[in-house]
């Protein structure tokens, strides 16, 4: 009896340690939500061939936590013909950005110079809705490369050491599916210092041990097979990016907000996919002085909205016409006019106060 009764409490005690073990691990929920391991497998075979499977080995809990964040080329839409204006970035980000990494897809050898390779940090910078998300996806699908879209709340890990590990399979991962894009949104906010001792001290873990992978890609070992795994970063506030991360992005591209023709051009890009159309992007342009790309996106939207309840009042056909993207302009105000508003309003509360 004594010992059915040890043998029992034993085995309660087994199970019981076991469910605790596995609520505490912090990769618990993303592999049980990894179910699509086997659509991603088949992807990257498809993409990179059979070959790949013995460069990525066994994969680890937190290589595999990041599927969820990878994008394969088939799966974007953004092409660079979508893009509308932005030509001097265009132009030089296909030349020396994309077509780089385009040659190391392909397999093509360097020409014996490292300066040929693709750079191993590019910054695309300036107020939001210019573009340049939509260039990250277009990079990363005229090249073929494997986009992994890093999210600063994936990395930043409230469990101690966890995120050194996420940062250390983000690059392993790159390495492994290369040629890789390690595309970080935001990057102001990445690793950035915030107010606790324990963020503080998470958050300067994770910096050094990011910085040195990131150095890793720039040395001469074969392992990293240079130029082929590149760190694209995007910001609306340069100026908070960290000091050690600017140094390392390297090629920077600014983004401004659309100048009048290529305000025209983007009109044109948005438009191109409506199909009864008859708007003069000329005229709309000359109206919409400050705003971004995004702002003409929505601005087009409500105005295709504005067609749409003339045709239901008028049971006529829905035909995009200037008047309506004229008459949707007293709703869309510019982000950047929008935020001069509010900060004229906000002076005026406080002198008021
Ligand atoms: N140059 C552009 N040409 C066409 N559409 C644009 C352009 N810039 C922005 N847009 C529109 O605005 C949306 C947001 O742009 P996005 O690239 O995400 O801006 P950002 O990353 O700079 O904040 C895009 O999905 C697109 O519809
Ligand atoms: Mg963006």
């Amino acid at each position: 009896m004594k010992v059915t009764l040890s043998c029992l409490s034993g085995a309660v005690l087994y199970f019981v340690t076991k469910e605790l073990v596995k609520m505490m691990d912090p990769t618990r929920r993303e592999d049980e939500q990894n179910v699509n391991k086997s659509a991603i497998m088949k992807r990257i075979v498809d993409l990179r061939g059979k070959q790949v499977l013995q460069r990525i080995g066994k994969l680890n809990a937190y290589e595999l936590r990041l599927f969820g964040d990878l994008v394969f080329p088939d799966q974007i839409s953004t092409d660079f013909e979508d893009i509308g204006g932005l030509l001097d970035q265009k132009k030089l980000i296909r030349e020396t950005v994309l077509k780089p990494l385009m040659d190391s897809c392909e397999g093509k050898e360097e020409s014996g110079s490292k300066l040929f390779s693709a750079p191993s940090g590019v910054l695309l910078y300036g107020p939001p809705g210019t573009g340049k998300t939509m260039i990250a996806k277009a990079i990363a699908k005229g090249s073929g490369a494997v986009f992994l879209n890093i999210k600063a709340s994936s990395v930043q890990d409230k469990w101690y050491g966890e995120s050194t590990k996420i940062a250390r399979a983000i690059f392993s991962l790159a390495i492994k599916l290369a040629p890789a894009i390690i595309f970080i949104d935001e990057i102001d906010s990445f690793l950035r210092e915030r107010g606790g001792l324990t963020d503080h001290e998470v958050s300067s873990a994770l910096k050094a041990e990011f910085l040195a992978l990131w150095d890793g890609l720039l040395s001469d070992s074969p392992d990293y097979q240079n130029g082929s795994v590149l760190i694209l970063g995007a910001t609306n506030r340069p100026s908070d990016i960290d000091e050690a991360f600017l140094r390392r992005l390297s090629r920077r591209f600014k983004f401004d907000l659309p100048s009048l023709s290529d305000r025209i051009e983007i009109l044109k890009a948005i438009l191109s996919k409506e199909s009864d159309c008859k708007v003069d992007v000329d005229e709309i342009a000359q109206k919409t002085e400050g705003y971004s790309g995004s702002d003409l996106r929505e601005l087009c939207r409500m105005g295709t909205m504005i067609a749409e309840q003339d045709a239901v009042s008028g049971s006529t056909p829905r035909v995009l016409r200037t008047t309506h993207v004229i008459r949707a302009l007293e709703h869309i105000v510019p982000a950047s006019k929008f935020k001069q508003q509010n900060r004229s309003r906000e002076t005026t509360l406080r002198v008021t106060l």
